[in-house]
């Protein structure tokens, strides 16, 4: 497959021209949340290529990754005229980047789109690698298609306004993405400092090229993840248990639950697969100083377990982990069994 177009721009308004002009479309879009709608659009407003585009606006967060906000999507443009021939320009996070090229996939069997991330997460992971879909009857991503959007333009001016959860979210994959790679990545990634963040962010704008480029890489690889596009579900076993056990108590943000689902698939590299303990070490307390904890306690484990045996990575009745033998390391479709993962939250707790 050929690898997606990923532009880093600091000058959005001549990448975007381009990336517009490329498509040639009869009739332009932009598709924003209501947020991104405050913070985002106004950077874009008065851009001469988008002078004559329709603005759509859906509701902000993963509550409105619904059918119906598709449905709203696919209404406007028919409203107002789109055709087969029309472009679909998303700003916004993962939501918007996930259900706007969903929503342009299936419109008239597809029309071209090109992702704006504006939240670190987007930029550096939800945004690029062509997976596009909606939450569904309760399941997260549950339906979508795989389909690459034309462009994706990454600006960092966009992180400005973005909050430090939201900071701290995105920057676990990037950590995801320094431990399947190599170890000048991940040394720099668990030595990066957040305090002084205004001043570092050109800092983080080059760590992000890096980590986008790995994501890249491996999607084109194996862009319908037969293979090594598992690496990328490194902390994400253990990482979606956290995210939907919270769920029934105090939300938390995906990154978050990546995190703390690094620190339990660390313990179990570290027995299963020899990944160094020391560097298993290093990372955990990075992720703790930054990320903290969310409490559970041995009487939940039965509850997470069975979240893991329900997982959409799994294949017949184990529970699928991308583990790693070192940095850059990767050992995909490991198992593991109840007791080891028991162990492996007991570590979490006690860490
Ligand atoms: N397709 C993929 O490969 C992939 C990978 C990872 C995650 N995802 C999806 O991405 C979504 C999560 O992405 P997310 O964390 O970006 O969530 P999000 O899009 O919900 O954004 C988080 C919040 O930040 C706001 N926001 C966006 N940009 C902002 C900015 N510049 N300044 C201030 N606020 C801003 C949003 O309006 C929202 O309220 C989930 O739906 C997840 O399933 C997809
Ligand atoms: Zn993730």
């Amino acid at each position: 497959m050929e690898p997606q177009k990923v532009v880093i721009t600091e000058d959005l308004q001549q990448t975007l021209a381009e990336a517009v002009g490329a498509c040639g479309a009869d009739r332009l879009f932009i598709l924003v949340d209501e947020t991104t709608a405050q913070l985002c659009l106004p950077v874009v407003e008065g851009f001469d290529c988008l002078k004559d585009a329709h603005c759509i606006v859906i509701g902000a967060t993963d509550t409105h990754k619904t059918l119906d906000s598709v449905v709203h999507v696919w209404e406007e443009l028919g409203r107002m005229g789109a055709t087969r021939h029309t472009l679909l320009i998303n700003i916004g996070g993962g939501m918007v980047t996930d259900l706007g090229g969903f929503a342009a996939s299936t419109f008239k069997r597809g029309i071209n789109y090109i992702n704006i991330p504006t939240t670190l997460l987007s930029m550096v992971d939800a945004s690029v690698g062509g997976k596009t879909g909606i939450n569904f009857r309760g399941l997260k991503n549950e339906i979508g298609v795989f389909n690459n959007a034309q462009t994706v333009i990454l600006d960092t001016q966009f992180l400005k306004t973005l909050d430090h959860e939201n900071i701290l979210s995105g920057y676990a994959e990037m950590l995801k993405h320094g431990l399947i790679s190599n170890e000048k990545m991940w040394a720099e990634l668990v030595n990066f400092q957040f305090a002084a963040l205004a001043a570092q962010l050109p800092v983080l704008s080059r760590m992000l090229a890096d980590s986008v480029a790995v994501k890249q890489r491996i999607v084109t690889e194996d862009p319908t993840e037969q293979g090594i596009r598992k690496a990328l579900n490194l902390g994400h076993t253990v990482g979606h248990a956290f995210e939907s056990f919270a769920l029934s108590r105090k939300p938390i943000l995906h990154g978050y639950a990546v995190a703390y689902g690094l620190v339990s698939e660390l313990y179990l590299s570290a027995v299963k697969t020899g990944f160094p303990t020391d560097k298993m070490h290093l990372t955990v307390s990075f992720i703790k100083e930054n990320y903290g904890k969310m409490t559970i306690t041995c009487d939940d484990y039965p509850a997470l377990f069975d979240l893991m045996t329900h997982d959409k990575k799994n294949v017949g009745n184990s529970i699928n982990f991308t583990l790693l033998g070192g940095i850059g390391d990767i050992r995909i479709n490991q198992t593991a069994t109840r007791e080891e993962i028991y162990e492996a939250l007991d570590f979490y707790r006690e860490c």
